[in-house]
């Protein structure tokens, strides 16, 4: 991811997230999508909207070779959660459809939770990103609660996954883009060690100069720039101001 952020001399993750519609048109937008913004961003990251419809292993195909050609890596938003045997298999399927790297929630814990995760990915040379403080409204609920540590201490969830995503070696960390001094917080546990992945800008409310200033290194940006008539243009604005605030 950094090589590619730095050849492309951008920190945007796009999230190809194209509006519901018949499957040939949705193929054909995101793909219009994706070539319109190729210089701008330094990854590409799918979720449901493209898999449910035109699934893994067939259409999905078409975007992930796309995404290849342009040399940008790929990231499946999956947040895995389940218990260890069948996150396994997902992580598998996503990793054997192409996906570079995917997203998993540590509240399952490590054995019989993530543990399989990761070491699938550390075999097949792919990237775990955790889930930290997520960007949506209600994010605190789960994300804020304090919770107990093993020394019977009270710190609040998003530390605790913070620092499992360093204990793991985790690829990244979610912090939403919404939160700007949950982002400062977790750098400050995270250090250079983990990157911070912030969704939430623009259609959220998330706040670019926000974000990098109090730590975030890559911005996942969906709809401000899917929805966009010249999803081009809006691409290359949002990567002109990340950039700036990086320098
Ligand atoms: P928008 O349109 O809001 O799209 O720019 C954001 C994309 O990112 C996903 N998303 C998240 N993924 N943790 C994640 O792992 C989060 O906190 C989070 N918030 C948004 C969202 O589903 C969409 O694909």
């Amino acid at each position: 991811m950094e090589k590619s952020s730095e050849e492309k001399g951008s920190n945007i993750v796009l999230a190809l997230d194209p509006p519901l519609d018949d499957r040939m048109q949705m193929i054909k937008k995101a793909k219009k999508i994706l070539e319109s913004t190729r210089d701008h961003i330094c990854a590409v990251k799918f979720n449901r909207h493209l898999i449910l419809p035109l699934g893994l292993f067939s259409g999905v195909q078409e975007l992930i070779r796309q995404a290849e050609e342009y040399q940008l890596p790929t990231i499946m938003d999956c947040k895995i959660n389940d218990i260890g045997n069948t996150n396994r298999i997902i992580a598998e399927h996503y990793f054997k459809g192409g996906f570079e790297a995917l997203t998993a929630n540590p509240f399952v814990g490590w054995e019989d939770g993530l543990q399989p995760v990761f070491e699938t990915a550390r075999r097949m040379s792919r990237g775990v990103i955790l889930l930290v403080y997520m960007s949506h409204r209600s994010a605190g609920e789960g994300y804020g609660r304090a919770f107990v540590t093993a020394d019977n201490e009270r710190a609040p969830a998003y530390s605790i996954f913070a620092r499992k995503a360093l204990e793991w070696k985790a690829d990244g960390a979610v912090v939403g883009a919404t939160y700007p001094e949950r982002i400062g917080e977790i750098s400050s546990i995270l250090g250079r060690n983990v990157p911070i992945y912030s969704p939430g800008v623009g259609a959220q409310g998330g706040k670019i100069s926000l974000c990098m200033k109090n730590g975030a290194r890559y911005l996942i940006v969906g709809r401000t720039i899917t929805l966009a008539q010249r999803p081009g243009r809006v691409a290359e604005k949002i990567k002109t101001q990340a950039r700036v605030r990086v320098a």
